[in-house]
């Protein structure tokens, strides 16, 4: 019964997809879905899968998952994805010729991938580009999955004996992590990061990727933290003064948001301050518009009474104990009725938590981080002396399952 009802469904969806998809392209047709009906569908496909499978053959996708990833990372190192127009057919010999690597082991990776929908295969060794493959060839996804690898991807393989050496207690302690457990250093990832320029540059690309993939939202959300006329608190929220501070991003990563935010909204003519650590600081272009500063947020915040205190994919990264300090240093900066800190991550839901949040959890579990539930946003943040004012949920958008959370000093 629930089989039939859940094949209806997805054929049904299938088929509207298909009368939207008349020019294919994926992001705009699964975008017309509305975040909703998306989120529902992706559950429904699953459990159509989970239903269809017999658990022997989901037990053994999940053991052999990182197949998939190791038959990605090499297909990219050997760039296959690349020199290949959309219409053309490949075959395995061809590609191994293009790459430099043996054909016999170019067939084992390519299929692979088909296997799990990257590229199609168009008869016995050989290929085509499809829609993930091809998605491949931009710098932006290949950096999603390169970007990480070292200090997050490879780590999780240690997870359980990690656990298992703290006695299963849940990871808090910022200066034990299991990526202290693997790399076996003394360095939290970010310092370590800043002794590693190589893997420094692949981290800020990843960030920055990230980014790019959730301009639109990012944008919307940030421009509504400065609506056009509105008065917040007892100040006006639409600086007019030059000197008054509208925005501070405390830990900005390369400052793309608010340099964007800047293009986007001229009329807004307060500072726009991107901090971060000197070394991430240092790779930063010049932008019209927008300060950067050195700043180790675990040392009390130096701008004081500014609008804004951004905060997006930071708390996320560390245990409670360390986002109380991070916190704590804000605060003190805070004017108060004014000033709002503004931070950007998941809100878990209670139940039902989707593949990709919670994998984004256990991957903060490597840094001594992690997702955070209402419930564990509101002890944290009241905890610090902070009253949330409001919280609202992912905007449309592919890759957004963010929420934006904001909260004033508790009066
Ligand atoms: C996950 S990234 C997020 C970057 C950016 N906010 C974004 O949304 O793309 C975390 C950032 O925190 C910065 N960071 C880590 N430790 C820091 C510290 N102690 N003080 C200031 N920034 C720090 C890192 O350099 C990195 O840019």
């Amino acid at each position: 019964m629930e089989l039939c009802r859940l094949t209806d469904l997805l054929n049904s969806t299938t088929h509207n997809l298909a009368a939207l998809n008349k020019s294919y392209s994926a992001s705009s047709s699964v975008e017309a879905l509305g975040k909703a009906d998306h989120i529902e569908l992706l559950a429904a496909a699953r459990r159509l899968v989970t239903a269809l499978e017999v658990p022997e053959m989901t037990i053994l996708k999940i053991s052999k998952g990182p197949a998939g990833h190791a038959a990605l990372r090499t297909a990219l190192m050997l760039n296959v994805f690349d020199n290949w127009t959309s219409e053309e057919r490949r075959s395995a010999s061809d590609l191994a010729s293009q790459t430099g690597s043996e054909e016999l082991l170019l067939t084992r990776i390519m299929r692979t991938l088909a296997s799990i929908g990257i590229f199609e295969e168009q008869g016995e060794n050989t290929y085509m580009h499809n829609t993930l493959s091809r998605a491949l060839t931009d710098v932006t996804f290949r950096t999603l999955i390169i970007g990480l690898s070292s200090t997050a991807s490879l780590t999780m393989a240690k997870l359980p004996e990690y656990l298992a050496s703290s006695g299963f207690s849940n990871p808090s302690d910022p200066e034990n992590s299991l990526f202290h457990y693997c790399l076996e250093t003394k360095l939290n990832m970010f310092q370590w990061l800043k002794t590693q320029p190589e893997q420094l540059t692949m981290f800020s690309e990843f960030n920055a990727a990230g980014t790019r993939l959730q301009a639109s939202s990012l944008k919307a959300t940030i421009s509504a933290l400065f609506p056009k006329k509105e008065p917040v608190g007892t100040v006006n929220a639409i600086d007019t003064t030059e000197n008054l501070v509208m925005m501070v991003d405390i830990g900005a990563g390369r400052g793309r948001i608010l340099k964007e935010f800047r293009r986007e909204r001229p009329d807004l003519v307060g500072r726009m301050i991107a901090q971060d650590l000197p070394e991430v600081i240092a790779g930063i272009a010049p932008s019209n518009g927008v300060e950067t500063m050195c700043h180790d947020f675990f040392q009390p915040q130096p701008v004081e009474g500014a609008s804004v205190y951004f905060f997006r994919h930071i708390l996320h990264d560390w245990p409670d104990v360390a986002c109380r300090q991070i916190l704590t240093n804000t605060i003190s900066a805070l004017t108060p009725n004014y000033s709002e800190i503004v931070i950007v991550d998941q809100v878990l839901p209670n139940t039902g938590v989707a593949p990709f949040s919670a994998f984004m959890d256990l991957t903060m579990m490597t840094f001594g981080g992690m997702e955070r539930t209402e419930k564990q946003w509101r002890i944290l943040l009241e905890g610090v002396g902070l009253s949330i004012t409001s919280i609202e949920g992912p905007k449309a958008g592919i890759l957004s399952l963010d929420s934006t959370i904001k909260a004033s000093l508790r009066v």
